[in-house]
């Protein structure tokens, strides 16, 4: 693997819609962004990614966008995002947005155009089939936020559109090269106003398996998960490769995909040396315990299992590329809430937490209030929820025989809008979030996390993080925490998480403990520890016998030892 600039840095998501609200209306912005670049900063924050912020109906919190080429009036102006790249520039910060380019909104032009005349240009742009009366759907794929991927072309009682996500979002048809340029031509125009690059939505559903066709339904609805087509879909890497070459690679452009379900060959392809994207997330832990049937058959993932998810992400990398490590982002609860048992959501079990998913190989990202050790929210009842994926999660679970009382508990264990709540920067009214009110309502817990209470006090677990954030960028540690291979050790120890980070040119190698585990235990060492790097309970100075060569680690305890 090549070293790369970003390798050593640190990654932040913003959700715009919820970071900081600069002018009272209830909704983050741009001009929110920039008042807490110095924040950022002083947290140690070097690669800022936007969740969308394009014009766009927000039927989906604007993944679902309708000008690619503006911003939406909610965020702020095209002077906004200018002043915000020169403001990130001066500061030796990048600026990612979000590429979401499978699909569009039904308000976009080409979409308009597309109803106006199916089968002019911009029908082509997208996948429109014709359906005469009491014939079947070209296929019978289960959207992604439930029912059928078909939906009727406004104005046409005898042809349908394809949409893979909800019916506001119309696939792009990739397979159109007219369809090609015009992405092509949007993201360099991105691109060359100074954006470091592109976080790419949902990429790997730009392929279909055509033509159309039915799978085994997996449900009664008679619909089958659009999984069996996409792994059936193949040349993905035509388009991805064209959209590398003619747009990133000239730019040497930051990038980072969403993909699922790609195959382990396929990984030199999709992020090695020239790779049609410089890294990938890791989706090990969060797909894990899913279940296709809905929220409610969900199996809990433990500090075990977690571990498992990381280290088999870890072991499958190895050298050829640089995956990018989450707990969390917008599409996720909060990373406290699931990974940490419960009646272990402590400030030092968030820190335990932090410590190992941060130092592992790749790089780390944080998503907004993560810093914070922000958690899940509850919801009273249904319409609390805005997120439409999760109402319609809950009615899935409703068809399916749960109680409205269970079905709320799972959307408060899994809906996306946990993680959407308005950052917590203050115990002030909303959380100092915005002088208005909220677009989404706040966690009540604001008033015990927040920011503002952290900064004062140097044990608290947004303290942590910096700490965490200086110790993988410190000159002396930096070689082996960015590069030193990744061995686990003592893998098969119930609720340990436990690995070293060897450099292999200088010799020194790091080790990582983690005890997941409310009892304390004793750690066999193999070398002597030469230093405590750090330590998330700092009143727990670990006892180490030289003679018998094993070291006390205390419940909930994390610790980075020299050795
Ligand atoms: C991605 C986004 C998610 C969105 C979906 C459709 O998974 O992260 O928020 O709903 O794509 O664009
Ligand atoms: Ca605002």
């Amino acid at each position: 693997m090549k070293k790369q600039w970003w390798h050593t840095k640190t990654a932040y998501q913003i959700y715009p819609k919820s970071f900081y609200d600069s002018n009272g209306d209830g909704i983050g912005d741009l001009q929110g962004i920039i008042s807490k670049l110095d924040y950022l900063k002083y947290l140690g924050i070097d690669i800022i990614w936007l969740s969308p912020i394009y014009i766009s109906p927000l039927a989906d919190q604007g993944y679902d966008i309708a000008d690619y080429y503006d911003i939406d009036p909610r965020f702020g102006t095209m002077e906004d995002m200018d002043q915000l790249l020169r403001e990130a520039k001066k500061r030796d910060m990048y600026v990612l947005m979000d590429l979401v380019v499978n699909h569009c909104s039904d308000e976009h032009i080409w979409f308009k155009k597309a109803c106006e005349d199916p089968d002019g240009r911009y029908g082509k742009y997208f996948y429109i089939e014709t359906v005469k009366p009491g014939e079947k759907l070209p296929c019978n794929w289960r959207s992604y936020f439930g029912g059928p991927v078909w939906e009727k072309l406004p104005g046409h009682e005898d042809k349908y559109y394809l949409h893979v996500f909800h019916k506001k979002q119309p696939d792009l048809n990739w397979e159109n090269p007219l369809l090609r340029e015009e992405v092509y031509k949007m993201v360099n125009w991105w691109l060359d106003r100074g954006l470091a690059g592109f976080r790419i939505d949902a990429i790997i559903n730009i392929k279909k398996a055509l033509p159309f066709k039915d799978y085994p339904a997996d449900r009664e609805d008679g619909l089958a998960r659009i999984d069996q087509m996409l792994h059936e879909a193949k040349g993905v890497g035509v388009f991805l490769g064209e959209l590398r070459d003619r747009c990133f690679a000239p730019h040497k452009a930051f990038t980072v995909g969403e993909v699922f379900n790609e195959k382990p060959e396929e990984l030199p392809d999709f992020i090695g040396d020239n790779g049609y994207f410089s890294s990938m997330f890791d989706f090990e832990e969060t797909v894990f315990g899913s279940s296709p049937d809905g929220w409610h058959k969900n199996l809990d993932i433990t500090p075990d299992d977690y571990r498992d998810c990381v280290f088999r992400t870890q072991k499958k990398i190895g050298d050829i590329a640089f995956i990018s490590n989450i707990i969390e982002n917008h599409d996720e609860p909060r990373g406290v809430s699931r990974y940490l048992p419960e009646g272990q959501r402590d400030d030092a079990s968030k820190k335990l937490l932090a410590t190992v998913y941060f130092l592992v190989k790749g790089l780390p990202w944080i998503y907004q209030g993560q810093e914070l050790g922000m958690e899940n929210t509850s919801f009273a009842g249904i319409e609390e929820v805005d997120d439409i994926a999760s109402v319609n999660a809950y009615q899935v679970s409703l068809s399916q025989g749960v109680s409205v009382e269970e079905a709320l508990g799972f959307v408060g264990k899994y809906s996306r809008d946990n993680a959407r709540t308005p950052f917590q920067w203050s115990a002030e009214a909303n959380a100092g979030f915005t002088e208005g009110i909220p677009w989404l309502k706040l966690n009540p817990n604001y008033t015990s996390i927040n920011l503002a209470d952290q900064q004062e006090d140097p044990d608290s677990v947004f303290n942590y993080y910096r700490a965490l954030i200086a110790l993988r960028k410190n000159p002396e540690y930096c070689d082996t925490l960015v590069y030193g291979d990744f061995e686990p050790f003592l893998e098969d120890s119930h609720d340990l998480m436990a690995y070293y980070r060897s450099n292999r040119e200088s010799g020194q190698r790091i080790l990582v403990l983690g005890n997941f585990s409310t009892s304390s235990r004793s750690i066999p060492l193999s070398f002597t520890v030469q230093k405590i790097l750090l330590n998330n309970i700092p009143g727990n100075v670990p006892e180490i016998d030289e003679k018998t060569g094993t070291l006390r680690l205390e419940a909930c305890q994390a610790l980075v030892l020299l050795m």
